[in-house]
């Protein structure tokens, strides 16, 4: 049956049917804020590539956490940024680590804030890999350990989730047990699962001072070219113990969402990394489009997809809309 009997424009005729046809609402609650958080105290310094993103020092990112939470977001993730880094990025897993210390002081200012701990070492060593070297090589059994001991850190410190965002093959079962064996047993793990070598990530670099010195990050991080080995990696997260996994970065992969989101019955998030974020802002700076609109039409586009949570630094500007 068709025209002239079907019309689709019957239920677009006002916004008020538009609203009650609406397949998919975006809230607040589904977004989790990213923030920067660095040594020092007074430390609010502007990321160049990310306008209105900031490294914040940790009363700071108190107070940008506060915000949030009043806005109606539930959540946010860390990255911490060591005044030193080095060789195995001891920074990372030391119990009064930056991010150690935000933690615990975002637990005591903002209880029922959910605080996520980005657990890689990336942003700690200082040849910016996410794992130790042994020459040019990432290796990845001997980082397992340090990766552990980073996420029983934050669980002492008070994190509410782990997310291990290295991509070393068999860290999650690893953390998996770390945790328990501390008692954090009751701590879920959300694992950025099916992690792209995406060329989206170049301001998050500039943000966490996280750029591999040489080489990059293909031998751990999946090709971009990969759909079906998403799945292969979200299983075996999920059989090793995670209870939640993301798909990161999320506009160039809205098909390995709704495809991950076919295959599990976990909750999926999606990253919409810094890059994303920089070329809307960037645009809308130059006046080329108009940022609210094209904001709220990504993040919808990543909820129909199938995330049930979106990492996005776009969550104030678009928790303040909703
Ligand atoms: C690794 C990590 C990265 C991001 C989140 N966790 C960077 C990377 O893999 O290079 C990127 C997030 C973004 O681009 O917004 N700790």
């Amino acid at each position: 049956m068709s025209f002239p009997i079907q019309r689709g424009r019957r239920l677009r005729r006002s916004e008020a049917i538009r609203q009650m046809v609406r397949e998919t609402e975006l809230s607040p609650s589904d977004f989790i804020y990213p923030l920067f958080v660095t040594e020092g105290r007074g430390v609010r310094r502007p990321v160049t590539s990310m306008p209105g993103i900031y490294n914040l020092s940790i009363e700071n990112a108190v107070e940008e956490a506060r915000q949030a939470h009043s806005l109606g977001v539930p959540a946010v993730i860390l990255f911490g940024i060591p005044d030193r880094k080095d060789a195995k990025g001891s920074g990372a897993y030391a119990s009064d680590g930056v991010v150690q210390r935000a933690i615990s002081e975002l637990k005591q200012s903002i209880p029922a804030l959910q605080v996520i701990a980005d657990v890689c070492l990336c942003e700690y060593t200082d040849h910016g890999h996410c794992g130790v070297l042994s020459g040019q090589d990432v290796q990845n059994d001997a980082t397992l350990p340090l990766l552990a001991q980073m996420a029983v850190t934050c669980a002492k410190a008070g994190a509410d989730i782990i997310a291990p965002s290295d991509m070393m093959d068999g860290r999650v079962g690893i953390i998996r047990k770390a945790l328990d064996e501390a008692r954090f047993d009751s701590v879920p793990i959300l694992s950025y699962a099916a992690k792209y070598a995406s060329g989206f990530y170049g301001p998050f670099r500039e943000a966490a001072q996280s750029s591999p010195k040489v080489g990059d990050r293909r031998g751990y991080q999946m090709d971009p070219a990969n759909a079906r080995e998403a799945i292969k990696e979200v299983l075996t997260d999920i059989e090793e113990g995670a209870d939640m996994v993301m798909v990161k970065p999320a506009l160039s992969y809205l098909d390995v969402i709704w495809r991950v989101k076919q295959q599990v019955n976990v909750p999926v998030a999606a990253y919409n990394v810094s890059g994303e974020y920089s070329l809307v802002k960037a645009a809308a700076q130059n006046g080329w489009i108009d940022y609210s609109r094209i904001m709220l039409e990504i993040l919808t586009s990543i909820k129909r997809a199938g995330a049930d949570l979106i990492l996005t630094y776009h969550a104030l500007d678009a928790a303040r809309l909703l």
